[in-house]
């Protein structure tokens, strides 16, 4: 039988710098990794270790896969010292992916912080590419610093999309800044979709996500309809090693995503 634990290997084509600490890394593994929006991938730096990832590329995009990193280890500083043409191992995908066709007909709102752009870009992708099955895409997206914004070269062309509705906001501004200057929720106080029918998907900070539930379910949003990105510490990625668990759930298998109607009853959630 196979290892579960043996990574493939991967090319990093390109890379992208979005801001000075987080950087896009496109990868052409050499077998298709059949990833769903919500699942994520095991990366190793030979010699270096092994993290935890979420694709932030469209689950459409079959011949290569993106991941939007942020340098905070060691790992993760020894990704940053790869180029164009150097390797990495991949293994995966695992964990649950969203459940689109529930999604179906529905508002779909998501809320990001930070890095926590990079999950919710590649559901955010796979929602555009079909989105006549969805009612509107709305983005709400905070980040520290204009400097701190990912994918800034994309939200202008993500904007002209049809049913599509993008927001952002900075905690601190600068000269060249025109939008909304605050924490995410300030995004928050003016909901365009029905609250008690649309989908809401939150990913970043642990804080970020606490503030931004609690202002979902005060405007109406049903628990079994607000999805969390629960990026736990994990391990072996397989519900072996019993890392990852946050109240009965083990979220490298029953995650990363859950919904707050599974998590709202265990004391403090967001680590
Ligand atoms: C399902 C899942 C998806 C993720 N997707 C992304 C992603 O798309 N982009 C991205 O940049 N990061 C993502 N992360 C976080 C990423 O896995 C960690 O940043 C990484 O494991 C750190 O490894 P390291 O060896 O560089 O850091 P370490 O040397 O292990 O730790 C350095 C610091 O990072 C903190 N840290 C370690 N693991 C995590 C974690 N899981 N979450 C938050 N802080 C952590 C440690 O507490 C420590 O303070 C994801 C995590 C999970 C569980
Ligand atoms: S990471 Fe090992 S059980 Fe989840």
């Amino acid at each position: 039988m196979a290892n579960p634990y043996q990574p493939i290997e991967a090319q990093i084509l390109k890379t992208i710098d979005e801001t000075p600490t987080i950087r896009t890394f496109v990868l052409k593994p050499e077998q298709d990794v059949p990833f769903l929006a919500g699942q994520f991938v095991e990366l190793t730096v030979p010699g270096h270790g092994e993290a935890p990832f979420t694709p932030s590329s469209s689950h459409f995009e079959r011949e290569t896969i993106e991941v939007t990193i942020m340098k905070v280890g060691r790992a993760t500083t020894a990704l940053f010292g790869l180029k164009a043409g150097d390797s990495v191992g991949i293994r995966g995908p695992y964990g649950q992916r969203y459940p689109l066709e529930s999604f179906e007909g529905k508002d779909i709102y998501l809320v990001g912080g930070g890095v926590g752009l990079a999950p919710l870009r590649s559901l955010f992708l796979s929602l555009v590419h079909e989105i006549d099955k969805y009612r509107r895409v709305f983005l709400r997206y905070g980040a520290r610093t204009p400097e701190e914004i990912v994918y800034k070269y994309l939200i202008p062309q993500w904007e002209k999309l049809k049913k599509v509705d993008i927001d952002l906001s900075v905690d601190v501004g600068d000269k060249s800044w025109v939008r909304k200057v605050g924490v995410v929720t300030c995004l928050m106080d003016d909901i365009p979709c029905d609250e008690t029918s649309s989908i809401a998907v939150v990913c970043g900070p642990p804080v970020m996500m606490k503030f931004v539930t609690f202002k979902l379910v005060d405007a109406g949003f049903k628990p079994e309809n607000i999805y969390l990105s629960m990026e736990t510490n994990m391990s072996c990625g397989l519900g072996q090693c019993g890392h990852c668990r946050l109240g009965p759930y083990f979220t490298c298998k029953d995650g990363p995503v859950l919904t707050w109607e599974q998590i709202k009853d265990i004391p403090e959630p967001f680590v």
